[in-house]
Parts: structure tokens; sequence; C-alpha cells
């Protein structure tokens, strides 16, 4: 299949077709409006291709997803955050010594300016950790103004330091620096749990635990936050500047945010004695606001293949610490009475990575209002990865058109006449 035939009016238009590795097919339009005046018109972009990319596979149909060809489950169980870094942002997995020199490159560059360190002060208490996170990002750019490679380490090894430091400031504690002597998972949490009074013991379980949810959170194609960042890339921006927008796109409750807002879904379901079947109806309700937050994919049109190994993770993880949460069961029973619902079979909606992460997450004894700030390190590897992948290939810049419904030509009546 080589082109496809577009009749329009009385055109008919030939267009070349580009069939990706895996066999997908796009429809190459790049000459529809200088042939015909028209362009297509897909709100929300459930249709359109913005690019090709050689990074993560989805295959939504199958529950497929690969980064660099290798199965999400495989980099799961035998790979750590720090290797798949490696592999989204370089690609490919890193031999022993590139390892070494890597983790190295990470651990040299975690500190910020001591400067940074007063920004925090302007920020309230209770500051939304996204906000803070995507701000003191932006501000990386006025400390380094050359847009080169090694930004590239210094972000991957600071955003951990960031994090960590704007939940002490949250929380009242004295900051935490980083220490070279400590992985990568490790280090972030001994920043954020560690304190002047007592030593910290970094819980294996839970550093393991940890390291496995930022590889699931790595990358996802073209989502949200990714395009987001190829957009604003695509203007020539600098990476930190361009990062912190993709942050920012991920804190809405439609995507990075929806973790915080499945846990409150839930306690809210406990507090209401657990009536599955009334928050499942309210779910279904067009006339109501309600959704299964964590439940629905644009893509997944099956069970989303992290959402499967992050629920292991959480009979895992719990298990191992010994705790019993009341919104596990709450959720699992969710999923049995949604999964058994004529609405939800229909409409093909199934679990998304955000439907349990935040159980493992509070097993870990990480605050809620940090599960997306997790989701945003995680996923930070992918959108410098696609970051570099647009740069490398100068794309374009981003610029959609648009079908106007506006008024047409009109003269400016005096104000008396308005
Ligand atoms: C992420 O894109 C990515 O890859 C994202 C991500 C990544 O790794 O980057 O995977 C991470 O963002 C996961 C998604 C997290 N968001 C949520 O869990 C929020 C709850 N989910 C929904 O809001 C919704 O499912 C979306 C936003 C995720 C997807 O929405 P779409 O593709 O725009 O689908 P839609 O809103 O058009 O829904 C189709 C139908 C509608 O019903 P009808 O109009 O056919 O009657 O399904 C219904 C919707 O009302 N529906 C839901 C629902 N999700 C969709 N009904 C109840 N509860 C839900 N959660």
């Amino acid at each position: 299949m080589s082109k496809a035939t577009l009749t329009l009016g009385n055109q008919t238009l030939e267009m070349p077709v580009v069939v990706g590795t895996e066999n997908e097919v796009g429809i190459s339009i790049g000459v529809l409006r200088g042939s015909s005046g028209a362009i297509t018109l897909d709100p929300g972009y459930g249709n359109t291709g913005s690019c090709t990319s050689a990074i993560t596979f989805i295959d939504g149909e199958r529950g497929v997803l690969r980064y660099r060809g290798y199965a999400i489950e495989d980099l799961a169980a035998h790979a750590s955050f720090v290797e798949v870094m490696h592999l989204l942002v370089y690609g490919a997995l890193p031999t022993a010594a590139q390892l070494e020199r890597f983790q190295h490159s990470l651990a040299h560059h975690t500190l910020l300016h001591e400067d940074m360190k007063k920004f925090y002060e302007g920020f309230p208490p209770k500051a939304q950790p996204m906000s803070v996170l995507s701000a003191m990002v932006a501000s990386l750019s006025t400390y380094y103004e050359t847009d080169d490679d090694l930004n590239i380490i210094r972000l991957l090894a600071k955003l951990k330091t960031i994090a960590a430091l704007s939940y002490k400031k949250s929380i009242g504690q004295p900051f935490v620096y980083p220490r070279n002597d400590l992985d990568f998972v490790a280090d972030f949490l001994h920043m954020m749990f560690a304190v002047p009074t007592e030593v910290y013991h970094v819980n294996e379980v839970v550093r393991k635990a940890l390291d496995m949810l930022l590889i699931l959170h790595a990358d996802h194609e073209q989502n949200c936050s990714t395009s987001t960042v190829r957009m604003v890339g695509s203007s020539g921006a600098d990476l930190f500047s361009t990062i912190s927008t993709g942050i920012s796109a991920l804190s809405g409750p439609l995507h990075g945010g929806a973790n915080t807002a499945v846990i409150k879904m839930l306690e809210l379901i406990r507090a209401d004695g657990s009536d599955y079947a009334k928050y499942i109806a309210k779910a279904k309700d067009r006339n109501d606001p309600f959704r299964l937050m964590g439940f629905g994919h644009r893509v997944y049109k099956q069970f989303d293949p992290r959402a499967r190994l992050i629920k292991k993770a959480a009979d895992q993880v719990l298990d191992q610490l010994g705790i019993t949460d009341p919104l596990l069961a709450i959720a699992k029973n969710l999923e049995r009475v949604a999964l058994e619902d004529e609405y939800f079979v229909k409409r093909k909606l199934y679990p998304n990575l955000d439907f349990y992460s935040g159980i493992v997450y509070r097993a870990m004894g990480l605050p809620t209002s940090m599960f997306t700030v997790l989701f945003a390190l995680g996923r930070l590897p992918g959108w410098i990865a696609h970051f570099k992948e647009m740069r490398d290939n100068r794309d374009r810049l981003h610029r959609p058109r648009q079908i106007y419904t506006g008024p047409m030509l009109r003269p400016i009546p005096p104000i008396e006449y308005r």
C-alpha cells in the first residue's frame, strides 16, 4: 500500500502512505492544503500522527508497550531505571563501562546551585509540588545558558533533588543533600526521608519497587505532555524551558494528575461505605461530572500492560512491608465491578497505569501530593528522548491549522451602538 486517494468535490488527490516498522500506516497529507485548500480536522489528535519516532511502540489493541524494541515486561524485570534512561535518551542499553560512566556523570550533577535553594523560600508551604517542579526546572535555564548535551545529564541528575527539596520544604524539614555513594533511586529516597536526628536506611523493597515504577512511567510515545515537549521544543526553546512545559501538561487530572485523583476517589468511596455501585452509576451518567479516575485510555483498548505490573507490585510491596491498605481492596472491587459492566466493556475502558500506582506510593510512605511528581521523575528520560529526536531530525516548527467558526467581516460600531 503505497498511496491513498482522496476525492474532494471534483478533485481526486493522491497522497503517499508511510508504513512503520510495526506496519502502522500513516497517510502523509503534506500536499493536501496546497493542492485543495482543505485541511484535516481531528480535535484531540486521536487520528493524527505528529511525527515518526523510533523511541516507543504501543499497540493499544494488544496491550503492547516497548521502549526501543524491548518489551516493558522485560525491562521492568531485568533492567534498572538508570539503564532505561540511557536506553531512551541515547538509543541503546549501556554496556557495563557506559553504565559506570553514566552513573558517575549523574552522581556528579545532582547538586543545585546554592542560590536556587533560596527560590523555595518564596513558595508558600502548601505550594502544589508540580508547580514548584515546573518553576524550578524552568529556572535552571537561568544558570545554564548554553543548550548542550551536558544539560541532559544535569536535568536527569537534578530533577530528583528539586523534587525532594520541594517535599522537605512542604513539611518544614531541613533539606537533605544528595549522596554519591547511593544509587539513583536510593539517593532520592534518602533526600526525601532522611532527617538529621537519626540514620536513615533505604528499604530495599521500597527502592526496588520505586525503580520499577519509574521504568513503567519512563515513556509513552506521543502522550499529552510529550507532545507538549515536542511542540515547545520545535520553536528552539532550550531544554529546561521545554521540559518545564511538559511538567505542567502532566499535572492535569486527565493525564499525570490522575494518580492523585485515583486515591482521592478511593478515599471518597471508602468514606461513603464503599458503595461501588453508586460510583459506577455516577461514572456512567453523562450528566454527572464524576469519572472513574485511573480508568480508560486514548490508546489502550484493553488492559494497560503497566497497570498489570503495578497491580502485581501493589500486592507484593504491601505484603513485604506488612501493610494492609483498605484502598487496595476497594480498587480491586471497583475494577471487578467495572469490568463486568456493559458501559465499560463496550467503551473498552480498563485500568491504566494510574489506577494502582498511588497505592504502591502510599505503601512506600510517599505523600499523595508527590504522586504526580514521581510520574514526572519517571517520564523525564522519555521527554528528553523525544526532545533530542525532534532536534536530531530537525522537525519543522509545530504549527497546526484550524477551521474558523467566528463572525464574518464586520465594521466596528460606535460604543453607543454596542
Ligand atoms: C495517562 O496518552 C497517554 O499515553 C497517557 C499516559 C502516559 O503514560 O502518558 O498513559 C498516562 O494520562 C493515563 C490516563 C490517566 N487519566 C485518567 O485515568 C482519567 C480518567 N480517564 C478519562 O478521563 C479518559 O479515559 C481519558 C482522558 C484517559 C481518555 O479519554 P478519551 O480518549 O478522550 O476518551 P473519551 O473521553 O472520548 O471517552 C470515550 C467514552 C465517553 O463516553 P461516551 O461519550 O461514548 O458516552 O468513554 C467514557 C466517556 O464518557 N469514558 C469514561 C472514562 N473514560 C472515558 N467514563 C467514565 N470513567 C472514565 N474514566
